[in-house]
């Protein structure tokens, strides 16, 4: 596993993808990005003190059908991260990581695919440690200094995260930081919200709901978001 520390880069995601073709592991970190990229095609404002890290894969033998374990491994090892600094973290479906409610860290990934096959993954992973946090982000977004009550460091952090990225984990141990299952929740699938009851998470990372008839079904990630009670 090749690592590259930068201090500032323009987005760890782009240098990951502008370092695909030498098709080695590598782990790519920044103290800033002045162009960070979010989910949704949106900008993840990424000043000093959080910590920005790609982790770019290749694999050889990986079905498609199981991409869902990249997302496990991600965001367990982020939940492991923020358990070792003593902090009580939760998975917001399917990869956001909350602390008291708040987002603390997000998690964008590019999978690529060849012949019913993912080929290579491209986990990009910001975790707020000390970094103020804009107005707008004040209700929703939290950082690790304000959730524990005192600073951490940046390369602890980075350290402690980069060391259970290399671990793999199973889709329990991934629920069990779901705490919503079991709970009344909206989804929104596109202009619609829909009131139902979150059952579960299926292998394949659908999450499994049942609507007010009583109909129970499966939605992926990519249709819905949610809206927690
Ligand atoms: C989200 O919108 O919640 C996902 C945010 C992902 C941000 C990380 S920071 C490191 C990596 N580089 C980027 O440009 N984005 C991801």
């Amino acid at each position: 596993m090749k690592i590259y520390n930068f201090d500032s880069i323009p987005s760890t995601n782009d240098f990951a993808e502008s370092i695909a073709h030498l098709n080695e592991d590598s782990i790519i970190t920044a103290a800033e990005q002045t162009d960070g990229h979010g989910s949704k095609g949106r900008s993840f404002v990424s000043p000093r003190g959080g910590l920005y890290l790609t982790e770019l894969r290749f694999y050889s033998d990986f079905k498609a059908s199981k991409v869902f374990k990249v997302m496990i491994n991600s965001s367990v090892a982020v939940c492991r991260t923020l358990e070792r600094f003593a902090l009580k973290p939760h998975i917001k479906w399917p990869n956001d990581v909350y602390v008291n409610g708040k987002k603390i860290c997000g998690i964008l990934i590019n999978n690529s695919f060849s012949g019913g096959r993912l080929t290579r993954s491209v986990v990009g992973i910001g975790i707020n440690i000390t970094n103020d946090l804009p107005p707008f982000l004040k209700d929703t977004a939290i950082n690790m200094a304000a959730a524990g009550g005192k600073d951490y460091s940046f390369a602890s952090v980075r350290d402690e995260l980069i060391k259970n990225l290399t671990a793999e984990y199973t889709v329990e141990e991934y629920k069990s930081y779901l705490h919503f299952l079991g709970d009344n929740i909206t989804l929104i699938e596109g202009d619609r919200a829909v009131n139902v009851r979150a059952l579960d998470v299926d292998e394949l990372g659908r999450l499994i709901v049942k609507d007010e008839v009583g109909d129970v079904r499966a939605v992926a990630a990519a249709e819905v978001s949610l809206r927690l009670k």
